[in-house]
């Protein structure tokens, strides 16, 4: 496991800005595995500015989203899709028939996770997964569990999760209750896994995540067992690590 630590957002944001672009750079034709929330957020800006000065060419790049609300269609703007065209596929040249989100209007969950889970074949698998982490440790949307799950599949969010995305929606009663997300299986299937981390609140999760003891309880916790990933944090979101 690689540890990188920005001094703050900015710093980490770049620092995941330039893994990513690596990537891009040796293999133009990959496959990313993107995230949403507010942590990438500044990851996607540094992103955008690097393909506006000619650095960065997304023509060849495939992505998959990790997940998607249940019932929104790809117009809500609390949507993934949403989320994803407005941070970045607006604003590069990337292919939009090559960008993929789990399908949030398909009712039937089944249909939907392995719909998805044939897409993420198709593309021929994960080279670089984005990922961020809830407080409860959550990626993507696995909330803590008595066991993993593989493959993509239609979850209830904890209501810890519904208190902290409540913030992006007008009022609690409008966050939806369910959630397509990538599976455990399928995130450590990816090649190479970047997980991001920004803020105090979310040292003691970090540092449980990394150091702590492996289990389902602890989502983020698998990844002890992923041979490539690198952690980018800021310093504060490092604070509770003991080196
Ligand atoms: C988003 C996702 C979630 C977030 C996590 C952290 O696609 O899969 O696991 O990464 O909830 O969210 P933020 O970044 O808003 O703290």
């Amino acid at each position: 496991m690689k540890l990188y630590c920005g001094k703050d957002y900015k710093e980490m944001s770049r620092i995941a800005a330039n893994i990513i672009s690596a990537q891009v750079v040796l293999k133009p034709d990959c496959v990313l595995g993107l995230a949403t929330g507010s942590t990438p957020v500044g990851t996607y800006e540094k992103l955008v500015e690097r393909y506006k000065e000619g650095d960065l060419d997304f023509s060849q790049v495939t992505s998959v989203n990790l997940d998607e609300y249940k019932g929104l269609s790809g117009d809500n703007d609390q949507s993934y899709r949403y989320f994803m065209n407005k941070n970045l596929f607006d604003h590069v040249n990337i292919d939009k028939n090559r960008t993929y989100v789990p399908d949030g209007l398909e009712p039937d969950s089944d249909k939907a996770s392995r719909e998805y889970d044939e897409i993420i074949e198709s593309v021929g698998g994960v080279d670089l997964q984005l990922l961020g982490i809830g407080h409860n440790g959550h990626i993507g949307f696995n909330e803590p569990a008595d066991e993993f799950c593989r493959g993509t599949h239609c979850v209830d969010l904890a209501a810890s999760t519904i208190e902290a995305n409540k913030r992006f929606f007008e009022k609690e009663e409008d966050v939806p209750r369910q959630a397509y997300t990538m599976g455990i299986g399928t995130i450590m299937r990816a090649r190479k896994i970047l997980l991001l981390a920004s803020g105090e609140d979310k040292a003691e999760i970090i540092a449980r995540a990394l150091t702590g003891p492996v289990t389902p309880k602890v989502p983020a916790s698998i990844l002890q067992f992923h041979n490539d990933v690198t952690v980018v944090c800021d310093e504060a979101a490092f604070s509770k690590m003991k080196f």
